[in-house]
């Protein structure tokens, strides 16, 4: 059992709320950021468990920081971990926090999880990541729900990371693909194709991890 199931089931606190096969999930995109000095950004606080469970996981040098709507979270703040009060929708609010710390290292966003919310926040933050950071979209069936949808043109983050997915072959769309390798280094990609290492789909996760592309090549040796 990895040590956050363990911490979630030695919780009686009920000040955390996770669904249970989300522990794997963190384990395999997290653990390279263990006892490193790092800066998380968790989107959704509600009672403040789940980042006790993070500084639990990540260690004394882990910065945490905690973003929510509500201002009642601001009680979770201590030495380790700031709270911001404000709508992860709002770029001036998210600029602010940018501007008082570090760059991310990971970014979870377990916040209001609309459609509008999760992309917008996205959006904005995913180019602030370090490289090498890791974004993690959680509860993403609410992608599947109407109550969620709140955008005119009706994305939802499910349907925006299959976008992603695709970004990632930018490379090859070009017009004459059969001399792409004579063109390659004359195609401009998007900013995904050049950052974007890979998008991974789980149940009700989406994570993405950033890391700086090199231009394709391949050859016969
Ligand atoms: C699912 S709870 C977070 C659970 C917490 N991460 C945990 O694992 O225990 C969602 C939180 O997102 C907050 N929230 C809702 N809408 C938000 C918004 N627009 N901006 C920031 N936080 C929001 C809610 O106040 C609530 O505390």
């Amino acid at each position: 059992m990895n040590d956050l199931k363990k911490f979630y089931q030695n919780n009686t606190t009920k000040d955390l709320n996770k669904w249970k096969h989300y522990f794997d999930i963190y384990d395999e995109n997290f653990s390279k950021f263990r006892n490193k000095k790092i800066t998380i950004i968790e989107i959704g606080v509600f009672r403040g468990g789940s980042l006790r469970m993070w500084q639990n996981y990540f260690g004394p040098q882990a910065n945490i920081i905690g973003i929510d709507i509500d201002p009642a979270c601001k009680q979770y703040e201590n030495n380790n971990t700031k709270i911001y009060i404000g709508d992860q929708a709002n770029e001036d609010f998210l600029n602010s926090i940018l501007n008082a710390n570090d760059k991310p290292d990971i970014i979870i966003d377990d916040g209001g999880h609309t459609s509008n919310q999760q992309i917008s926040s996205f959006n904005f933050l995913f180019e602030e990541l370090k490289i090498g950071g890791v974004y993690l979209v959680e509860d993403t069936h609410t992608s599947y729900a109407k109550e969620f949808q709140d955008r005119d043109d009706q994305l939802t983050f499910i349907e925006y990371a299959k976008v992603l997915s695709d970004e990632l072959n930018d490379w090859y769309r070009i017009k004459h693909y059969k001399h792409y390798k004579q063109k390659i280094d004359q195609v401009n990609v998007s900013y995904w194709a050049q950052f974007i290492y890979k998008v991974c789909f789980y149940n009700s996760i989406v994570s993405i991890e950033k890391r700086q592309s090199e231009t394709p090549f391949s050859e016969i040796r």
